[in-house]
């Protein structure tokens, strides 16, 4: 069976940048206390009107570019979110509709931060089966609309942004070399969106609040630390090399400590890990795409590079890649 591989990455992320300190201004918090308990320093905030397709459809624009392919050929379009602009149309149709790819298939899934992962892997079965010859994968959040910005202990962490690539089969050994998908539903109340029971004949359906994200930040920490370095140990053993054969991680970025203890668990350097999210916070599925797309135009990833893709997140799913670059 063919390998495959990343023929090209692209992301965006919206302008509007939102500092500790604004947020210093809405909720009873300070820019020490962010920084020092999650590393994050500033995140981006989708405009008014910018709904989460329009972001996807940026960033699979720069994939498409940089991959050289048309709009026209493309033949899988999965989009990774939480936050669609709606329930439906999926944001993977709004995105073909955008660009134009009107044979392509398109659809939507939904595994949180661990989306990107779950989603590459996904088309990488299409591809591999010979299905299609190749896949646009998106990973799109506009996270920021299901926030309680009230709560001080959500609503510093997360960003809005979207990642995107393009994967076609290779012959030779480089690519997706393994993968490792898990899910502990029984662990899902640790991070959920609330939502409301709406009954039509109840008047104060009216009154109730939009979705929004409660978490239980200390349980989801250590479980994420755990998960992530199981999840790399598995991807890198069906890889078939040694945890020492890593020049890159590209984590999930939901907090730097987070990153520090992974890091310390795996007894891999922590200067291997690639980090922004200092400039744009915990982006739930677009956080690795977007990592991975600044790692390459850092040249921290370079040709023969074995690169370590991993991630948590609610559900809760955890994910690993291992990418021959
Ligand atoms: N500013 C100031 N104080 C705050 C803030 C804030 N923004 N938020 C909470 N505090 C207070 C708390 O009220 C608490 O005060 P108390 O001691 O008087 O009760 C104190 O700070 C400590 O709170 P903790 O929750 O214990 O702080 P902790 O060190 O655990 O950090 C954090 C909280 C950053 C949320 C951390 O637990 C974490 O990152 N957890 C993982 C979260 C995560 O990964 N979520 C996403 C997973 S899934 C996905 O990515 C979609």
């Amino acid at each position: 069976m063919k390998n495959v591989a990343i023929k090209s990455v692209g992301y965006f992320v919206p302008s509007k940048i939102l500092k500790n300190s604004d947020l210093e201004k809405l909720v009873e918090t300070t820019d020490d206390w962010i920084m020092t308990r999650t590393g994050i320093k500033e995140r981006r905030i989708a405009g008014k009107g910018e709904k989460n397709s329009h972001l996807a459809t940026k960033a699979a624009l720069h994939a498409l570019e940089r991959a050289k392919i048309s709009p026209h050929n493309v033949e899988l379009i999965i989009v990774a979110t939480i936050s669609p602009d709606s329930n439906f149309p999926s944001v993977a149709c709004l995105v073909q509709k955008a660009i134009g790819a009107k044979k392509a298939a398109a659809f939507d899934i939904s595994a949180a931060c661990s989306g990107f992962l779950f989603a590459m892997t996904t088309a990488k079965q299409f591809l591999q089966t010979g299905l299609y010859k190749n896949a646009l994968v998106i990973a799109s959040e506009k996270i920021t609309s299901l926030i309680d910005w009230n709560d001080r202990s959500t609503c510093v962490l997360f960003g809005d942004g979207a990642g995107a690539c393009v994967l076609t089969p290779v012959s030779g050994s480089r690519g997706i070399v393994s993968e490792y998908l898990h899910a502990q539903g029984e662990f899902g109340e640790l991070m959920s969106v609330k939502t409301d029971d709406r009954d039509p004949c109840d008047q104060r359906s009216n009154q109730m609040r939009v979705p929004y994200v409660v978490m239980h930040g200390q349980e989801l920490f250590k479980i994420a630390v755990n998960s992530m370095a199981e999840a790399v140990h598995v991807a890198v053993k069906k890889a078939k090399m040694n945890l020492s054969d890593i020049d890159c991680v590209v984590p999930h970025q939901a907090n730097d400590r987070i990153i520090s203890a992974v890091a310390k668990k795996l007894k891999i350097p922590k200067e291997k890990f690639f980090i922004n999210i200092d400039r744009y916070g915990n982006m739930s599925a677009a956080s690795i795409a977007v990592a991975l797309c600044e790692a390459l135009e850092q040249k921290r990833i370079k040709k023969g590079d074995n690169v370590a893709l991993v991630t948590f997140g609610a559900g809760l799913v955890s994910a690993a890649n291992i990418v021959k670059w």
